[in-house]
């Protein structure tokens, strides 16, 4: 949600940022700017649109000379994407770029009003620039005018400030979005994201909550603490690049093999899951009672798919809470009450506020997150990273995929554990995750011709629903946003048996119903709900196991998918849905990696 940057140094600074918002510009790409300081003092440029319509108005009215420079790509929240609402914002002396919310903007606006501020735009950045000048204009060094202006803002904020008279020095501070500094050879950097900044540098510090750092191009200092804690990141360059696929999601996809093996291979020893590289002990599920797992978006759905399971090996209740509404209607805890919160980026705001809530209740919380040293990981009692690598399609793939593949390794090992699942189940479990699971995704990439037939066949229509019972009715759920999030198709997903009371009205001559049937135990309903759909003219496609026997004469196209136990099938069942989605969005031209209206990270409540 916005992403912002910084870089000052020995080196040209417009070029750098530019090119570190590009790279930031899945947090948000509806506008764009940069402010330099160059010859003539800091100059500013903004524009609505990418971060390709700043570089044009660059290449018209070029920033030479500027070794200091700030930038922000955004994802509107107050005020509608335009030139004047992007960022950086400027008043009086102060130049800023933020990422958050600051969520009584209202007031301190009315306020500063009174003494006669003049707002141009209509965000609540605009304000916290006119704050912080506010105490700039009054004689308060850059560091006091920060922490002043910031102890009045309720919300969130990740700032990065230039102000006019400390030349080539940028002051940042953040509070509940992220916020990294970074060293190179050529000077010192601050981006949202270690990923911007891996073009030109390993060596970062992540910031903590009310931190406040000034970087020249000497030095980095955080404000009573001093030195940064430089540690050095073993991500490259080339794992956030395209690599000769068409959109980073086709390549994340393709990832998907490798990120499964290596988000479990660190949690299997001698074939037996061990989450003691995440100080995951025996004593650690001794005394679970119940267990939630919170999150948003893909992440929730990792988790419906995985509470069933967990559920079933583990003999203790668990259940999937969407994280914008965990605090806000809480549900029953107790002592015992596991609390799993799942994150790709380990920075989204309602599951930050989740897990803060539930350490506020007392309870013990594991954070499953993708992104290393992010707010999640960091805030967690415990931490298990999926190790998947840098995503940048906005569309989560291998994301999910490794956050499942996670959950189902955690259910087998606290089985284990507790007595319930012996070592011959455990260890088979395990081997099918590891193996199997990877194989059968693999098989299931190469079929991509037959995944373009069933495109052709589906991408015009108005509305799709995708149905499925058991697990299958929560792969459906994961199947469905999947879809619509990247192709504007309308979609739904049902519970196979609940389309009847109401939704089947909805079904008329060629709708698509896409039915999953993996769960052996249920093909015969399945087969029962796919026949009630298909006599009302709908369209259907099935996606089963070759253990479906009457597959061929119950749906109009049908995808076996690769022969495997339960878990393959769980795991080629999500790849085929993923594969579906995205050609129904090539074929309908829209913007695969950057889909309308969305970001990757959304840090904002
Ligand atoms: C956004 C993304 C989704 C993602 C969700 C949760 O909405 O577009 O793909 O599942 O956030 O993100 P997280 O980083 O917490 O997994």
């Amino acid at each position: 949600m916005c992403g912002i940057i910084g870089y000052t140094g020995f080196e040209e600074a417009t070029g750098k940022v530019t090119c570190g918002l590009e790279i930031l510009e899945y947090r948000g790409y509806d506008s764009v700017g940069i402010c330099a300081k160059g010859q003539d003092g800091i100059k500013l440029l903004k524009t609505k649109g990418r971060v390709s319509s700043l570089n044009e108005a660059l290449s018209k009215s070029p920033i030479d000379s500027a070794f200091c420079a700030i930038g922000h790509t955004r994802w509107a929240t107050h005020g509608a994407p335009s030139d004047t609402n992007a960022h950086p914002h400027n008043v009086g002396r102060t130049y800023l770029v933020h990422n958050g919310i600051i969520e009584n903007y209202k007031e301190l606006k009315a306020e500063l009003e009174k003494g006669g501020v003049k707002f141009l735009s209509e965000t609540d950045t605009e304000v916290g620039c006119a704050l912080i000048n506010k105490y700039y204009e009054e004689g308060c060094d850059p560091h006091t005018a920060i922490l002043k202006a910031t102890g009045f803002m309720h919300g969130s904020y990740a700032f990065a400030i230039m102000f006019e008279g400390e030349d080539n020095t940028i002051y940042a501070v953040r509070k509940g979005s992220p916020l990294i500094i970074a060293k190179g050879i050529d000077g010192y950097y601050l981006a949202s994201d270690l990923t911007a900044l891996l073009p030109f540098t390993k060596v970062y510090c992540s910031l903590n909550e009310g931190e406040v750092v000034r970087l020249t191009k000497d030095g980095a200092f955080i404000f009573n603490k001093g030195e940064p804690d430089w540690k050095v990141t073993n991500m490259s360059f080339e794992s956030a690049k395209k690599g000769g696929y068409d959109h980073f999601m086709l390549k994340e996809m393709n990832e998907q093999p490798n990120a499964i093996k290596n988000a479990l291979s660190p949690r299997i020893k001698d074939g037996l899951p061990d989450f003691s590289c995440d100080g995951i002990d025996d004593s650690f599920f001794e005394d679970i009672k119940e267990i939630h797992i919170v999150a948003c978006g893909s992440a929730m759905h990792a988790g419906l798919l995985a509470a069933p399971i967990i559920e079933g090996l583990c003999m203790v209740p668990c259940r999937s809470y969407i994280a914008s509404e965990y605090r806000y209607n809480p549900p029953f805890t107790q002592k015992g009450t596991l609390v799993i919160i799942v994150s790709q980026s380990g920075e989204t705001a309602d599951s930050l506020a989740s897990l803060r809530y539930a350490k506020s209740q007392g309870l013990k919380t594991l954070g499953i997150v993708n992104a290393v040293e992010t707010t999640i990981a960091r805030e967690a009692d415990f931490c298990a990273y999926t190790y998947a690598g840098p995503e940048i399609a906005v569309a989560t793939t291998k994301g999910y995929t490794t956050q499942a593949s996670l959950l189902y390794l955690f259910a087998v090992a606290m089985s284990f554990k507790k007595g319930i699942t012996d070592k011959e189940n455990a260890k088979s479990l395990t081997e099918c995750l590891f193996f199997e699971a990877p194989q059968v995704v693999e098989q299931t990439l190469e079929r991509g011709e037959e995944i373009k037939a069933i495109a052709k066949e589906i991408y015009e229509s108005q509305s799709i629903f995708y149905i499925g019972r058991g697990l299958d009715y929560a792969l459906s759920q994961e199947a469905s946003l999947k879809l619509k999030e990247i192709s504007y198709v309308h979609c739904e997903a049902y519970a196979a048996g609940e389309l009847k009371h109401g939704t089947i009205s909805l079904i008329e001559r060629g709708t698509p119903v896409i039915a999953i049937a993996t769960e052996e135990a249920l093909f015969d309903k399945m087969d029962s709900n796919i026949k009630e759909v298909k006599s009302r003219g709908s369209h259907t496609v099935l996606i089963c196991t070759d253990k479906m026997e009457n597959a061929h004469a119950c749906a109009d196209r049908v995808f076996v998918l690769p022969r495997s136990s339960r878990i393959g099938g769980i795991f080629g069942a999500i790849l085929a849905v993923q594969m579906i989605a995205y050609e129904v969005a090539r074929l309908r031209g829209c913007d695969i990696d950057k889909p309308r209206n969305l970001a990757k990270s959304v840090t904002v409540e």
